[in-house]
């Protein structure tokens, strides 16, 4: 398969990644966004070229398609880029944004209506089923005894309601499960109530009939998808520095600043109930964040679990750079720093760090690693710098190849007579079960990748 952008388009693309990777910058992201949508109107015949009759089935028609309701409508530029671009590289701003954009007036004016019809629930199915989603078996549908320790979803819990299509996600959706409550979203309506006391991990049904996959949020999806003040750690990022700082159960770890406080949960994971993490952030509004962010975990936890998440994060307000009155008598087995200028808090942190242990910096401009590295050297002090890594994660898009009405490609074997010519040309339905190894997958990197987020840097303490 051929892809074609072109190169406004990928200006575009990038300026769109930009927005989503980068909290504060996100902030500021609907101004971008409106701004975007303006130059989008010239990008709207980007196109992502696809050869069917070589088994491709890259689609890129919007999530829209299929839905009677939308045909009708045009798309809206941020439609059209969005679509195209994984749901793990949007930013929950994005995403809202374009959750809001795909819903019309008249979609808005049925779910209202069915607040009160519930009738409507479990209308005829208006989406085609994606071959690739998992059907319902007889023994699926039925009530299966919970194995040991799998419990039912409880109203307090954390979910992420999910929609793909073509073996891209489509809808995307964070939530906690509430009485009363109605999960809502371009594919229909799904009352809470629905939804409590099922397993986890099962596809809903809307009341326009389109499954969507109810799963529990994982600690990743909730860094994601929860209220940001600045910037958050990315949780590729964040696991490759607990892997830096070796971070253990029962670690005592400095950490600054709390920011949205995902790191900081990332952390009290590690540490266990046996650990603690000491967090110092400087601004009293992302103080309150990252505490309101620790504390909805933990109490969708106790929910979850029926056991408590250990409470083993120290919230503090204050510069880092002045906190030797707090850290005095105190030793870390790791530091890990995501602030600006790193440099101008260390020397009131490295006293405090055990010899050999490490220090993890987060930085998102490599301009800033050379002031760290600079910092260092005119301060002289006992920090090795062992590494500078930037974590890249490549998505590959691995599916069925399907033709353009949804029925399996078939492998094209060499053609020696004519009954093999036949039944080589015999075209196989999505329903049928085609035998293991009889139809090509299309198996490539994701034309959309998402973009950098930081540069990690080691340091080890150690005296010469
Ligand atoms: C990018 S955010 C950290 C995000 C956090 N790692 C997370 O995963 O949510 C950087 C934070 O460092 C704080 N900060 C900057 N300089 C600081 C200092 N000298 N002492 C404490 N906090 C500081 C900022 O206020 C900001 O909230």
């Amino acid at each position: 398969m051929a892809v074609q952008m072109p190169s406004a388009g990928l200006q575009l693309m990038h300026r769109l990644l930009r927005i989503s990777t980068s909290g504060q910058r996100g902030l500021r992201s609907r101004d971008a966004l409106r701004e975007c949508r303006r130059e989008t109107r010239t990008f709207s015949t980007f196109s992502v070229k696809c050869n069917e009759s070589k088994g491709d089935s890259s689609d890129p028609s919007p999530p829209s398609v299929g839905l009677p309701s939308r045909r009708m409508r045009s798309l809206s530029p941020l439609e059209r880029i969005s679509s195209l671009l994984p749901q793990d590289a949007l930013g929950p701003e994005v995403l809202q944004l374009r959750e809001r954009d795909h819903q019309d007036p008249e979609q808005d004016a049925n779910i209202r209506v069915s607040d009160t019809q519930e009738e409507d629930h479990g209308a005829t199915p208006v989406e085609e089923d994606d071959p690739e989603t998992p059907r319902p078996s007889d023994a699926e549908t039925s009530v299966s005894p919970a194995l040991p320790g799998e419990s039912p979803l409880a109203f307090g819990e954390l979910l992420v309601a999910e929609y793909r299509k073509k073996a891209r996600v489509e809808f995307r959706k964070m939530f906690e499960l509430q009485t009363g409550a109605r999960l809502q979203s371009s594919w229909g309506v799904i009352p809470h109530d629905d939804v409590a006391g099922l397993p986890a991990g099962r596809f809903v049904k809307t009341n326009r009939g389109v499954r969507i996959l109810v799963h529990r949020a994982s600690l990743e999806d909730y860094t994601l998808y929860m209220k940001r003040g600045p910037a958050i750690a990315y949780p590729k990022d964040a696991s490759e520095m607990l892997m830096m700082m070796d971070v253990t159960e029962g670690d005592r770890v400095l950490e600054s600043g709390s920011g949205s406080g995902a790191m900081s949960l990332f952390l009290s994971r590690a540490v266990g109930c046996k650990g603690s993490v000491l967090s110092v952030e400087v601004r009293e509004d992302h103080h309150r964040r990252a505490v309101l962010n620790y504390n909805r975990w933990r109490a969708a936890w106790s929910v979850r679990r029926g056991e408590e998440w250990p409470d083993n994060v120290q919230f503090h307000i204050g510069d880092l750079a002045e906190a030797s009155p707090l850290l005095a008598a105190r030793g870390f087995h790791a530091v890990a720093l995501d602030l600006i200028n790193p440099h101008l808090v260390l020397p009131a942190v490295v006293p405090h760090l055990h010899l050999g242990a490490v220090c993890a910096v987060y930085l998102a401009n490599i301009t800033q690693v050379i002031d760290l590295l600079e910092g260092l050297r005119c301060l002289a002090l006992p920090l090795l710098c062992e590494r500078i890594v930037e974590v890249q994660i490549r998505d590959w898009v691995v599916a069925p190849a399907l033709q353009k009405d949804g029925r399996y490609c078939v492998r094209k074997d060499p053609v020696l007579d004519q009954d093999q010519r036949e039944d080589a040309d015999r075209e196989l339905s999505a329903e049928e079960h085609p035998a293991f190894g009889s139809i090509p997958y299309i198996a490539r990197p994701h034309p959309e990748q998402m973009s950098h987020t930081a540069f990690l840097v080691k340091l080890r303490k150690c005296v010469r």
